[in-house]
């Protein structure tokens, strides 16, 4: 099984000076060696502001939503599970792109920010009748409909009144995107969408044709997340082109609107190859143009990608404090850190890989190789096994922890009771907190008694 990093290997330990191609755009090394983001010194930032804390490079986020949008045009959709909060939300209209949510509670925070309904995408393997009816009376643009289940439920609530929404049929295109089993999605043995295979999602496209409650707009699909085989991409969409021609002779439908999905892989270590977006948006756009020549597609057939992960994760880092040193002889340094699992389960839950530095001294060399550690009662919470740091480290030292922007906060938890950090986001030397830090009084507030 491929890592969560896309399958590069641990390699040799590396000892040098952070790559500051994993860092956000705007990363810069003062002459005395000390690391600043969008003009803000990070061990500034830790003094300031407390630790744990996610810092954002503003200029980053933005422009990687740029270069979405030039490279897709208008068919770009933010998959907001990777990080979202009121600010994010409010840069995600800002820079063009459409909002992709996946929950009640994800459309709440979009709708209750003021981003517009009609430009709204609705997932979800399990939409419950009042998400659904939420979305419809708010006039979400495009609902992806992933079960028959969930045709029902629209049917009936059209029925008593709501607006026929727009809507795209999620099929699994039955393809191996060679990443962590557990972010895989678009084989057949998955809980999102309709098969092609087994007929379902043909079913389900008729279903939708003939329904006066749907409005048919498209199929979709998602084949899994941190992906680095492209070819994968070129599967999926050979299957979905054909599976549209399908469609359209069927129902006498055309596609007009063909989605891949997210899942682009970012690099996470310094042996981490990635595509670049470039390579990416052509492989797609020829995959996909082929294919459709090919199958015979007579829709449009524009086609749409919902990135995530390829938006926010360089553009984060997190910053901690170290809190304990411990040696074990002919063991390993343990150096504990003052968060861990509750901030950044990743490592904890698909062996994902991070690197790690210290921003007052970044222009250093990492000689020391240790294991850092959060503060959770689980042996499993640790964040970076086999570190490397300056000679130097010592408690009380801050450590960053670069390419946590996406699934970072957005997996965060209050595990051991512990509170959720800030974020910032930076830009032109000024930080704005986005989103405050939980206190220990928020850790009782929905306790009853
Ligand atoms: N569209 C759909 C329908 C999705 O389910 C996802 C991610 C995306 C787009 C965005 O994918 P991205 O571009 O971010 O790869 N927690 C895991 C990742 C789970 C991805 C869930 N779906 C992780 O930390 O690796």
């Amino acid at each position: 099984m491929a890592g969560a990093n896309g399958g590069s290997p641990p390699g040799a330990i590396d000892v040098g000076p952070i790559d500051l191609e994993l860092l956000p755009a705007t990363a810069r090394l003062s002459p005395e060696g000390s690391l600043s983001i969008g003009g803000c010194d990070l061990a500034g930032l830790a003094d300031e502001l407390g630790t744990p804390l996610f810092v954002y490079d503003e200029e980053h986020l933005r422009a990687r939503c740029r270069e979405y949008r030039e490279l897709f045009g208008d068919e770009v959709t933010y998959a907001g599970k990777a990080f979202l909060c009121t600010a994010m939300v409010g840069l995600v209209a800002e820079e063009g792109l459409r909002l992709d949510v996946s929950t009640g509670g994800e459309l709440h925070l979009a709708l209750r920010a003021g981003f517009l309904a009609e430009r709204i995408v609705f997932h979800g393997n399990n939409k419950s009748t009042d998400e659904l009816a939420a979305a419809l009376r708010a006039g979400v643009g495009r609902i992806v409909v992933d079960s028959f289940d969930e045709l029902d439920r629209i049917d009936a609530l059209v029925a008593g009144g709501l607006p026929a929404p727009g809507v795209l049929v999620r099929v699994t295109p039955g393809v191996e995107a060679h990443t962590h089993t557990y972010i895989e999605t678009g084989t057949e043995d998955s809980k999102f969408g309709f098969s092609v295979r087994s007929g379902a999602a043909l079913e389900a496209c008729r279903r939708v044709v003939a329904s006066a409650s749907t409005r048919f707009l498209g199929v979709h699909c998602h084949i899994g997340s941190q992906i680095f085989a492209l070819h994968s991409y070129s599967r999926a969409a050979e299957v979905v082109a054909r599976f549209a021609a399908e469609v359209e002779a069927a129902t006498g439908a055309t596609i007009d609107e063909i989605s891949l999905g997210g899942g682009l892989g970012v690099r996470y270590h310094r042996g981490d190859v990635a595509p670049s977006l470039a390579e990416y948006a052509a492989l797609l756009r020829e995959s996909l143009h082929a294919a459709c020549g090919a199958a015979g597609v007579r829709g449009r057939a524009a086609l749409a990608v919902e990135p995530g992960r390829s938006i926010a994760a360089r553009a984060g880092v997190t910053l901690y404090r170290v809190g304990t040193i411990k040696a074990i002889p002919d063991v390993r340094t343990y150096v504990a850190v003052d968060g861990g699992m509750s901030d950044n389960v990743r490592p904890s839950t698909y062996g994902a890989r991070y690197e790690t530095f210290v921003p007052s001294r970044a222009d250093r060399a990492r000689p020391l190789v240790v294991t850092v550690a959060g503060k959770h009662c689980e042996q499993g919470d640790v964040l970076v096994r086999d570190a490397t740091l300056p000679a130097d480290l010592a408690v009380g030292d801050v450590l960053c922890t670069p390419t946590t922007g996406a699934y970072g906060y957005a997996m965060a938890s209050n595990y051991n009771k512990v509170p959720r950090p800030a974020v910032v986001f930076v830009r032109d030397g000024a930080a704005r907190v986005v989103v405050q830090r939980e206190t220990y009084d928020d850790l009782a507030r929905l306790d009853a008694s």
